[in-house]
């Protein structure tokens, strides 16, 4: 995947309204991809597209209703040039899973995992066919341990690592030059925990990430080929020691802040 992309290539960010989707679409205009950004506010993604020097073509679209999901699955069929998927939208929750809201779990579910499959499969066939391309799928350092009220969270998130290493394993093995990634960043400053509603002060500043040093490292990471890209060097040393852990002992660790999920 080039850095600079030849004329004519596209990306298309899904969750592209604020936080994160916001700043991949910026630094892949930057870059000189021609946009598709997707969300449900559609104004926010009207006015992010009057700033950038690219063309954009803005859908706003739901993509836990099956509307939503069939009107990107169109764009990225109408899309040849399509040369990287970025699925970033998503959300969180809070409280233990059975006390939680189960239209907010299963909306979850349906974002992280079933819209994920249904873009990605989307995207991919065209791409392996060119032999170019790639796709991120934005996941969470949340994907390497569980936390009490976080369940749904933490599972969607493990399953997008899983996910992506597996198709990995098979682009690998069909002998394609696409790439796939799981960015797997911790607490970043977005509009994530406005959202969640969640007072960022319980959180120690030493552990927040800025938007664009996510988004660098994710596309640094996609030109050398990684796969699971963990911003930060707090975030990559909790990685490299929370993975390898069984599950008897990762049951036992605790956050080392005060954030009142459960
Ligand atoms: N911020 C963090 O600390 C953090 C840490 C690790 C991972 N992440 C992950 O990063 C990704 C981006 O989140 P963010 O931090 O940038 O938060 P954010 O600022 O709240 O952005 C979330 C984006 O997802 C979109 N979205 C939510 N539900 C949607 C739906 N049903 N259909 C279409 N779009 C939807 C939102 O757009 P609309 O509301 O306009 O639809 C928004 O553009 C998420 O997958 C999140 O899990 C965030």
């Amino acid at each position: 995947m080039p850095s600079t992309p030849p004329s004519a290539t596209t990306a298309l960010v899904t969750g592209a309204s604020s936080g994160l989707g916001e700043m991949f679409a910026r630094r892949l205009a930057a870059r000189g991809y021609n946009l598709i950004l997707v969300a449900r506010r559609g104004e926010r993604l009207l006015e992010l597209a009057k700033e950038l020097p690219v063309q954009v073509q803005t859908i706003c679209a739901d993509l836990v209703t099956e509307d939503g999901l069939g009107k990107v699955e169109s764009a990225i069929r109408d899309c040849p040039s399509l040369d990287l998927l970025v699925n970033n939208a998503g959300f969180g929750t809070l409280g233990y899973f059975w006390e939680a809201d189960i239209a907010g779990q299963r909306d979850m579910h349906a974002l992280h995992v079933m819209a994920t499959v249904r873009l990605t499969h989307a995207a991919l066939g065209p791409m392996v066919r060119r032999n170019r391309g790639g796709v991120i799928n934005v996941s969470s350092v949340a994907a390497f341990s569980i936390n009490p009220g976080n369940v749904s969270y933490c599972s969607t998130k493990a399953w997008m690592n899983n996910f992506t290493e597996g198709l990995d394993i098979e682009l690998r093995h069909a002998k394609s030059a696409v790439r796939v990634q799981a960015l797997c960043p911790g607490f970043t400053y977005t509009e994530f925990h406005d959202t969640l509603g969640v007072d960022r002060k319980g959180i120690p500043d030493w552990l927040w990430l800025k938007a664009d040093d996510v988004v660098e490292s994710s596309l640094r990471g996609l030109g050398s080929g990684k796969v699971i890209v963990v911003p930060g060097l707090v975030y990559k040393l909790v990685a490299a020691l929370v993975r390898p852990l069984p599950y008897g002992i990762r049951k036992h660790l605790k956050r080392p802040f005060k954030d009142k999920r459960a």
